[in-house]
């Protein structure tokens, strides 16, 4: 057998095994989705989404790129931000990152990865804006560990810096942003920030006119 065709294979045992806890299962889902939760994680393979947070197929609406960004001219997000926010009407926005982030890591390091050195870049710059608070500790595992906290923590920001977000709050009073961190070690996600819908943001960032 390929490679390839054991996840063929596991798809139709899947599929039959879902029919048969549940004849509606995929009618009922090929109407509509009405999700809760929008995603954002790491793009990185031992973190998937739904399966460590115990939800079905239709509860979470998923982006993932390396580290976990809110690039605020990535397209690619934005859209998916837009559409969970203002169509989906998403309640819950989660950013997860995970400890011992490939992507972090090399964003910490000096080594050129090549195209990937622009995405990683925005990494850098979180680093740069808390260079103090993260170079306050001396191991390096646990100094990457803090750097991995503190990057979740500035995309929930940047989150909160975007006018989609700042738009239904004030219309909706949603969604509630939320910062967590997933340990590969012992598959416990630690929630490490927040940011309620309505919260103050750095004046800087808001706009008057929505
Ligand atoms: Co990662």
């Amino acid at each position: 057998m390929k490679l390839y065709e054991r996840l063929l294979l596991e798809n139709k045992a899947w599929a039959q095994e879902q029919l048969e806890e549940d004849p509606k299962f995929f009618s009922r889902l090929a109407d509509l989705q009405t999700p809760d939760f929008l995603w954002i994680g790491c793009s990185d393979s031992r973190v998937p989404a739904d399966r460590i947070t115990g939800t079905q197929p239709g509860e979470i609406f998923v982006h993932r790129n390396i580290a976990n960004m809110v690039v605020h001219t990535d397209l690619n997000l934005l859209s998916v931000l837009q559409y969970a926010v203002e169509v989906l009407k998403v309640k819950h926005i989660i950013i997860c990152g995970h400890y011992g982030c490939g992507g972090v890591k090399a964003a910490m390091s000096h080594h050129s990865y090549g195209i990937i050195n622009k995405w990683l870049r925005n990494v850098k710059d979180v680093y740069r804006f808390n260079k103090e608070e993260v170079d306050a500790i001396e191991d390096e595992d646990k100094r990457l560990d803090k750097l991995i906290e503190v990057n979740v923590r500035e995309q929930v920001m940047n989150l909160a810096k975007t006018s989609i977000v700042q738009t239904a709050w004030k219309n909706d009073n949603r969604p509630h942003l939320h910062g967590w961190v997933y340990g590969l070690e012992n598959g416990i996600i630690k929630p490490i920030f927040e940011m309620p819908a309505g919260t103050e943001i750095d004046p800087f960032y808001t706009y008057d006119n929505l």
